[in-house]
């Protein structure tokens, strides 16, 4: 027996508050259209009452959206939460986000509060989402810096009050793997009400941890990830979509599996990078320029051999179209004849070596040997071997 675990996709909300890079109504329909037919469950379309742009755009894409569910970000507030269920009204799917920071942090210097006070607005939010939608998401901001005791008792608070989905974001990107694992332990273990509803992670990537933090929260019981693609979104990002479902598939036994489509992730990452003018990593996991890309003479003498040696995930199963063999000074005499081959020059072992030797000569000048130095290479070889 598998288990499903959600994909929540937020490129569009949190995502989008990458500094410099706003996208308009039409470009966020083309992606938001793009991620429902990748497979995501949920479409986190925008926060409704930030901006009346954010607004239409919410409500143009509930139009639009065919299978994902639609939704948007609220604060504990009624006239968020009215203007969320107002732009979402035409969703086949609406599910309001509402919620409010749970740490001493947030509690004592943003809402300059108690703790009783905190579990009050949450649950009264909760209450007022659900008059309008019966999908009612609860985020506990900054979970990843709350005290686990304080946050089970704000979460109970929020399931008493109709809330399905639980979300439990590391909002700082704070948190270790197996903190977070444990917290989401011990919310599964302390929440009244907790098999009812989804534990949702939402992990930043401010120490780099942001997929390990969400794999940590599934593999302790919760089943749905909030994520982007690319892993964009405030300051160094959240969880990586392709990376998170990738994990889970090249780990079968884990029996967790999603709905997306893979053969769509790196399309999908070419399309959000150039809507959003957000260049992606060459060593990005996935869908980064270099992630099937070999350049060590000792590794593409193996991925020639058989592509497993050095490589765990079948390109063509990402959508791109093959591994790259990228010739340089360490390059061997196996990776050359290969590029040759595939473009038509068919060299004996003797010629191999005489070109070899040319081979070098232009490594050493360029940092990369091209396709058209190739050419070059083979021009000079015949020019000088002509009988
Ligand atoms: O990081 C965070 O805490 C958030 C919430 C608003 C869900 O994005
Ligand atoms: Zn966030």
């Amino acid at each position: 027996m598998t288990d499903k675990v959600e994909i929540f996709d937020t490129t569009l909300r949190d995502g989008e508050q990458v500094p410099g890079c706003k996208l308009n109504t039409k470009q966020k329909l083309k992606i938001a259209a793009r991620l429902d037919e990748l497979g995501v469950d949920v479409i986190e379309a925008g926060f409704p009452v930030s901006s009346p742009g954010d607004f239409t755009s919410v409500q143009e894409i509930s139009k639009i959206v065919k299978n994902s569910a639609v939704c948007g970000l609220t604060r504990a507030v009624k006239k968020d939460i009215e203007v969320a269920a107002e732009a979402l009204k035409f969703a086949t799917k609406p599910r309001i986000h509402t919620g409010i920071g749970t740490s001493d942090s947030h509690i004592k210097y943003k809402f300059k509060a108690s703790r009783e006070e905190i579990l009050e607005r949450a649950a009264t939010a909760v209450e007022y989402a659900k008059t309008f939608a019966d999908d009612v998401e609860f985020y506990a901001e900054d979970a990843g810096r709350t005290g686990n005791e304080f946050l089970a008792k704000v979460c109970t608070e929020a399931v008493k009050a109709g809330a399905t989905v639980l979300n439990i974001p590391d909002t700082t990107g704070y948190c270790l793997p197996e903190e977070y694992g444990k917290k989401i332990k011990y919310l599964k273990d302390n929440v009244v009400g907790i098999e009812n509803v989804i534990i949702s992670c939402h992990c930043h990537n401010d120490l780099g941890l942001a997929t390990a933090n969400a794999i940590a929260g599934i593999t302790n019981g919760a089943r749905q990830i909030e994520c982007t693609i690319n892993g964009i979104g405030e300051r160094a990002g959240n969880t990586a979509l392709e990376e998170v479902v990738m994990i889970l598939k090249q780990h079968p036994y884990l029996n967790l599996n999603t709905n997306i489509n893979p053969k769509l992730l790196y399309d999908t990452s070419l399309m959000v990078s150039r809507e959003m003018g957000m260049f992606v990593q060459p060593n990005k996991a996935i869908v980064g320029a270099n992630a099937f890309a070999h350049s060590s003479g000792i590794h593409q003498d193996g991925v020639i051999k058989n592509r497993e040696t050095y490589e765990i995930i079948d390109p063509a199963d990402v959508g791109v179209t093959e591994s790259a063999i990228v010739l340089t000074a360490r390059s061997g005499r196996a990776a050359l004849a290969y590029k040759a081959k595939k473009m038509g020059y068919n060299l004996t072992k003797l010629e191999l070596d005489i070109v070899y030797h040319e081979f070098l000569n232009f490594a050493d000048a360029k940092k990369e040997v091209a396709d058209h130095d190739i050419h070059t290479i083979m021009d000079i070889y015949r020019k000088n071997n002509r009988a």
